[in-house]
């Protein structure tokens, strides 16, 4: 019987599972009770539900920093949640797991994505680095690709089906929502949350000049400790966004200098292609133009561009000399 291959992306901001064409989507974060023991309560948007609500013994957990597993025991209780849901009741001898993973881990930070699976109940984990997902979106001749996550980006030069040159940077939208609670705090006096300063960036964040929108959100002030509501502006938010999104693009531009200088010409004249959520900013596309000097071309649904690809690869049958399952 052949078994079904489920594709997992642990990241940094969300847990993604693609499964039959079907794609779960969850922030990556689990309410934990320690009180007898350790005890899973709540998952994903759930959890979240729960903020301020949750007794003393409780905390919220992320296992994922920087795309690195860090808490492999509340990634395992994460992972078995959402894949039982999934599968829902599909015995699991018959299941092979595809982890995504970003470029240049070391064997402990991949072991750790292993284990994390193994705690789950799966058995059979095979890693593919995220860029290589991208593969069916641009054609076998020299293209670079980026994908913009929560805590990495990852930058890779693809040629005849496997990665010429890569490297992977500890920036995403995390780092701009940090610097867009920062700079709120700045200018309008009020504490944030990161989730608040997300929900900001998502939508009125653009890299467009003279944007005019507004979104009204709440914060604590400084001063008084009391609740106060304002109305933010694209305009005051736009200098984090683009200094995050400028080291993004310097980073880019410092790989193509180790290119081979035949590659060179080829990969620029193609422009880049861009995924993951973070890639989904406002402007994106004129701002690689203007920095990068390139064309960009951005997927349309960016959050699930890797799974998709994935998949596609598995379908058409490239993938097997690029999986090794461990068992
Ligand atoms: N419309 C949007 N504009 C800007 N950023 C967005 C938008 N939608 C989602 N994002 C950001 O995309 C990030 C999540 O993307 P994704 O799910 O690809 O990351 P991840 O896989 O969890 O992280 P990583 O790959 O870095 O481990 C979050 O930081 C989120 O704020
Ligand atoms: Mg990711």
């Amino acid at each position: 019987m052949p078994k079904t291959k489920i594709i997992v992306d642990m990241g940094t901001s969300n847990v993604s599972i693609f499964y039959k064409s079907l794609v779960l989507k969850e922030p990556n974060v689990a309410l934990i009770r320690r009180k007898n023991g350790v005890e899973p309560i709540a998952f994903g948007n759930e959890a979240l539900n729960l903020v301020g609500s949750a007794d003393e013994y409780c905390s919220f957990i992320n296992p994922v920093s920087d795309g690195v597993i860090v808490n492999a025991e509340v990634a395992g209780f994460i992972l078995s949640h959402y894949l039982k849901k999934v599968l829902r009741g599909n015995p699991l001898r018959t299941v092979e797991i595809i982890a995504v993973i970003p470029c240049g881990l070391s064997v402990a930070e991949r072991e750790n994505i292993e284990n994390a699976f193994y705690r789950a109940g799966y058995k059979e984990v095979a890693l593919i680095e995220s860029v290589l997902g991208l593969l069916p979106f641009v054609d076998g001749k020299g293209s670079a690709v980026m994908v913009i996550g929560g805590g990495t980006t990852e930058f890779a030069v693809l040629k005849d089906g496997a990665i010429l040159s890569a490297c992977s940077l500890n920036i995403g939208g995390k780092e701009v929502d940090k610097r867009i609670k920062e700079k709120v705090l700045d200018i309008y006096n009020i504490v944030i949350s990161e989730y608040a300063a997300e929900r900001l960036k998502k939508e009125i964040g653009s890299l467009y000049d003279n944007n005019t929108a507004s979104y009204e959100i709440a914060g604590r002030g400084v001063l008084d400790q009391a609740l106060h509501r304002e109305e933010i502006t694209a305009e005051s938010i736009k200098a984090p966004i683009s200094f995050c999104y400028k080291k993004i693009i310097d980073v880019a531009e410092s790989l193509f200098t180790t290119l081979p200088s035949s590659a060179v010409s080829e990969v620029i004249s193609r422009g880049l292609y861009l995924a993951g959520g973070g890639a989904a900013m406002q402007g994106l596309e004129d701002f690689i133009n203007k920095y990068l000097h390139i064309s960009a071309t951005i997927d349309a649904e960016p959050e699930t561009t890797v799974l998709r690809g994935i998949n596609e690869l598995i379908e058409s049958g490239k993938l097997h000399h690029i999986l090794n399952f461990k068992k």
